[in-house]
């Protein structure tokens, strides 16, 4: 697997993200190896980039050995070392405990802490100086996510030849939570060193755009911003999707049917199954969704001799306190939920803490009669696209928040507030006893929205963007 990449500035696309699509662990027997790394991220960019030649500037998780580049069926990996004291202040500090609460309508609190954000600096100087030595000249460089969101700006400093997009998988804020953060002109700043900035919706692109103008003062226009020195950066909504073919295919595969068959009978073949499969993170609304769950069990709504809700919940971020406590809140609920409610071999909740591969989710996407996904905040949720692409057959229902990206998309979805537990109580029911007619209807519906707006779509949009950002980034065309 391992191999050098050749020289350096010589790489046409080039990915900045903190991650790299896979992560070093160790296995079983004591021997290093690698891993599909968490998240929708990778899961949208790596088919992009493995049939684009791409190099990846990435953080292989959390070790500190030192690594050389190496090349990964046709894709260069270019590993970042952090060390413990940058894991904890830019990746667990100023990351995932200041700009997620943050960005997520502040469901938990952010913390601010000066320490944090001189590591968030220097981390993304880093990330930076090594993008400006392997971009080939003229070449494009496309940086991902809220770790990342001084690379823009630093790299142009460096490489102004270079064409720069950059894009945010997670939601980006009204200005009103934005602007407590004490360190909001650098982010803004460091953001427009882009030619276009991507959001996942259309109200996060005019929220940029609306901060530029009353914080930094520079002029716009609808979605272009025009700087003193005569560029011009664009803001636009791209929303993320998923490899729609591929998962069906797997859904379709004769291991995932029989598997999706033995997941059911392991749970004794219950008339109805129920879905739920996050990060186990707080903006997910794990807690509510349970809840929710559990009152329809007591009100004798649904009977646990034959209903059962499968929870997926996957480790994430687990040295940071939200999660930690979170972790112990969903495994005290649950407990207490089963305890009660539960029967011998029929607990009401199946709960996993434990991630698992795409064959085992596409056989838990095919053994599900409804999948319920009711984030407070989710940038998109690609987990509610999954489910839909894996419904060869038309069926299954889908019950969504209208807070997650994907409810701009997938309309037909049934559609919940999460924070309004009787909504969500009437919202599961209905989609329970929905006729099948209209099961069908609704998920034909969501099938043709995602079939023909794949991540290959999501990918050209942005990087035909991209490719059409004059030479001289704008500088002549003036409003
Ligand atoms: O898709 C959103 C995202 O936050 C990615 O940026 C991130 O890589 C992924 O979820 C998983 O989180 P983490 O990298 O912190 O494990």
């Amino acid at each position: 697997r391992v191999a050098t990449v050749n020289g350096n500035g010589t790489a046409d696309l080039v990915i900045v993200a903190n991650r790299l699509p896979v992560d070093r662990v160790t296995e079983a027997d004591g021997t290093p190896g690698w891993r599909k790394s968490p998240g929708g991220l990778v899961t949208a960019l790596e088919p992009v980039m493995r049939s684009n030649d791409g190099a990846w500037i990435g953080w292989p998780g959390s070790t500190d050995e030192e690594m050389e580049p190496f090349v990964d069926e046709g894709l260069s990996l270019i590993p970042m070392t952090l060390s413990p004291a940058e894991i904890e202040e830019h990746y667990e500090g100023f990351s995932n405990g200041t700009l997620w609460p943050l960005y997520h309508d502040v469901v938990a609190k952010p913390a601010f802490h000066r320490e944090w954000w001189d590591s968030y600096v220097t981390v993304n100087e880093r990330f930076a100086a090594k993008a400006a030595q392997v971009a080939a000249k003229g070449a494009t460089v496309w940086v991902q996510d809220y770790q990342m969101q001084l690379v823009p700006a630093m790299l142009r400093e460096l490489r102004p030849d270079l064409r720069i997009g950059f894009f945010l998988h997670i939601p980006f804020p009204p200005a009103e939570l934005f602007q407590q953060l004490p360190w909001r002109r650098q982010i803004l700043e460091g953001l427009l060193g882009a030619d276009i900035v991507g959001f996942q919706l259309a109200g996060g692109a005019a929220n940029f755009v609306r901060l530029v103008r009353q914080r930094v003062g520079h002029k716009t226009h609808r979605d272009t911003i025009y700087l003193p020195d005569g560029r011009t950066v664009r803001a636009a909504a791209f929303p993320i999707s998923i490899d729609f073919t591929e998962f069906e295919e797997l859904a379709r595969s004769e291991s995932v049917s029989q598997r999706a068959k033995q997941i059911r009978e392991a749970l004794g073949d219950p008339e109805t199954v129920l879905l739920g499969i996050d990060r186990l993170d707080y903006t997910k609304g794990i807690t509510p969704r349970i809840r929710a769950y559990s009152e329809l069990v007591r009100d004798g709504h649904f009977d646990v001799e034959d209903t059962v809700f499968i929870q997926v919940a996957t480790p994430s971020r687990e040295r940071v306190d939200q999660y930690r406590a979170l972790r112990d809140d969903i495994d005290r609920l649950v407990g207490r939920i089963n305890g009660d409610l539960g029967k011998i071999g029929r607990p009401a909740i199946s709960y996993m803490h434990s991630s698992y591969p795409r064959h085992e989710m596409a056989a838990l996407y095919r053994a599900a009669d409804m999948m319920v996904v009711t984030p407070y905040r989710d940038g998109m949720n690609l987990v509610a696209k999954e489910y839909v692409a894996c419904r060869y057959e038309n069926d299954g229902a889908l019950v969504l928040s209208e807070f997650a990206g994907a409810a701009e998309e997938l309309r037909q979805a049934w559609q919940v507030n999460p924070y309004d537990i009787n909504g969500m109580k009437a919202t599961i029911l209905d989609a329970a006893r929905a006729e099948p007619k209209e099961v069908t209807r609704r998920m034909r519906a969501m099938r043709k929205q995602v079939r023909e707006n794949d991540v290959s779509q999501w990918a050209i949009r942005f990087l035909d963007a991209l490719a059409s950002v004059p030479h001289d980034h704008g500088k002549t065309v003036r409003p």
